[in-house]
């Protein structure tokens, strides 16, 4: 290990460095290997964005050592003092909030007002896990004995493991490594092969921060090697994990057979129900923003628009009309409403999605690839959507993360509810109503972690809990004060001040 690379922050305004570290032990430092990747700007490809570490199984290992170096000291700090450090580091993204949207759009594609959403996502959770650092709250009880107290704390797990994908590249990061950390955890980060530079940008204004040397550890590189080395080895005590279903599957398997504590975000197949009573403007809002947004690349996006038949024509032409006017172009630009797909091999998952809906349903509008003008040299696809496509056919039960929308009739609510709960998915959904009764119904009978009224699928807050039901996750939520529940251990503890044995459950009878 060398400690020649460069900041990220030199590096992103000089043209003649674009080779950024790992960060072990609070240095930028190169990869044992030597090797590098590269990340490149989606809505422009001959746009180098930079040149990260391909890490190994051997850098992780280093991670791991200083993560574990710095632990006795992190573990010991108090944590309302932990929370000022988060406190801090809050501030700091506030007033880089331009530059991380600015270089979010550049290396994700997503467009520039989206991008300050996210930064602004993380800025919300290090604030909210901040004060945790005064609360964190156990439980206090009486005991069943005289004299005797009774109380539960939580304490730190030890090293936590955070594999992050690129569509929320500072908010989602943020989610996980702002729970661990106020919790007395120290952590090290595999983000995404597609936006390393985020990332780098991110721990750099950790370091800033005040979180100390090694309690933040960075190491780039693929899921295959950095990822696998860190579920795999014994020294990670809980690994949390957002990105694809089968990845996160994988990752169960490893870390199950070792008994790991394990937080997973997985896919999504969300549905927003426009019932026959529904404003239909207000719905055709959300259903655009939620199917649309980010590209379609959100676990909370929506690609099942289940209708009632009444309104189906009237909704179909408004979606229609807008969806067909949507401006696809770079993120940057505040004119651009849709920006590209992260990559060529996401559009041709996407375009193979297509294939498929062509024969399971109608389409509607867009359908193709979008690589005119300026867009040529970007991974851009139209805004599609799909007619009469039924509950179980492919496109309406896979997730695509793309914009590709399957509109779904229906003939009464019950119906709807089948089909909204007729997935193996589970994390959003909503409804468009104005019916007060049938709103509460759905609440109740949507099997979602998260359920919206008369809004779209995306928009989750960072102070109630984040997660999805069924093959979604595996009961574990981000968000909230249910975030502390993935990074810490239950310490229940009695404290008998009788001065004899007092027996529980036998002396007390
Ligand atoms: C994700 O897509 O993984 O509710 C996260 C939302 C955002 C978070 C999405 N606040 O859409």
């Amino acid at each position: 290990m060398t400690d020649t690379a460069a900041r990220p922050s030199e590096t992103a305004t000089r043209a003649d460095v674009t080779t950024f570290g790992h960060f072990i032990a609070g240095e930028w430092c190169d990869g044992v290997s030597g090797a590098t990747f590269e990340s490149r700007n989606p809505a422009d490809t001959r746009e180098l964005v930079g040149r990260f570490q391909q890490g190994s199984a051997a850098d992780v290992g280093m991670a791991i050592r200083a993560a574990e170096a710095a632990l006795p000291m992190w573990r010991r700090t108090p944590a309302p003092k932990r929370g000022e450090v988060l406190y801090r580091f809050g501030a700091l993204m506030a007033e880089h909030k331009e530059r991380l949207a600015q270089a979010m759009t550049r290396e994700m594609g997503k467009v520039i007002a989206e991008a300050r959403g996210d930064v602004q996502e993380g800025i919300d959770i290090a604030f909210l896990m901040a004060g945790e650092g005064r609360r964190m709250f156990g439980d206090t009880v009486p005991s069943e004995l005289p004299d005797k107290w009774a109380m539960s704390i939580r304490q730190p797990i030890g090293i936590a493991g955070i594999i992050t994908p690129w569509n929320f590249p500072i908010a989602i990061p943020c989610w996980k490594m702002m729970p661990a950390l106020v919790a007395g955890n120290t952590v090290v980060f595999k983000p995404a092969s597609d936006t390393p530079h985020c990332a780098a940008l991110l721990v750099e204004l950790m370091a800033e921060a005040g979180f100390p040397a090694g309690t933040v550890n960075l190491v780039t590189g693929a899921g295959a090697e950095v990822g696998n080395a860190i579920v795999e080895s014994p020294d990670v005590g809980v690994v949390s994990f957002t990105g694809a279903s089968a990845t996160g599957k994988g990752i169960a398997e490893r870390a199950g057979r070792r008994l790991k504590r394990l937080s997973l975000e997985l896919g999504g197949k969300n549905a927003i129900v426009v019932l026959a009573d529904a404003d239909l403007d207000l719905a055709t809002d959300g259903i655009l923003w939620s199917a649309f947004g980010t590209t379609g690349q959100r676990c909370t996006a929506a690609s099942r628009v289940v209708v009632e038949r009444p309104v189906l024509d009237e909704l179909l032409a408004r979606l229609e009309s807008r969806a067909s006017r949507l401006r696809l172009g770079r993120g940057e630009d505040p004119a651009t409403d849709v920006g590209p797909l992260i990559s060529a091999a996401a559009v041709e998952k996407v375009a193979g999605y297509v294939a498929i809906g062509r024969d399971e349903g109608e389409l509607i509008t867009g359908g193709a690839a979008a690589n005119g003008g300026d867009l040529a040299h970007g991974h851009f696809f139209e805004p599609t959507i799909f007619s009469n496509v039924k509950p179980m056919d492919r496109i309406a039960q896979e997730e695509i993360f793309g914009p590709v929308l399957s509109i779904v009739p229906v003939g009464s609510y019950d119906e709807a509810v089948t089909v909204v709960n007729q997935t193996r998915y589970g994390l959003s959904s909503s409804v468009f109503t104005r019916d007060a009764n049938a709103a509460f119904r759905a609440m109740r009978d949507f099997e979602t972690g998260l359920v919206y009224v008369n809004a779209g699928t995306i928009g989750a807050e960072t102070h109630l809990p984040f997660g999805g039901w069924k093959e979604t996750g595996n009961g574990h939520r981000e968000a909230g004060h249910a975030a502390l529940d993935t990074y810490t251990e239950w310490k229940s503890i009695y404290v008998d001040f009788s001065g004899r044995l007092q027996r529980a459950q036998i002396d007390n009878q």
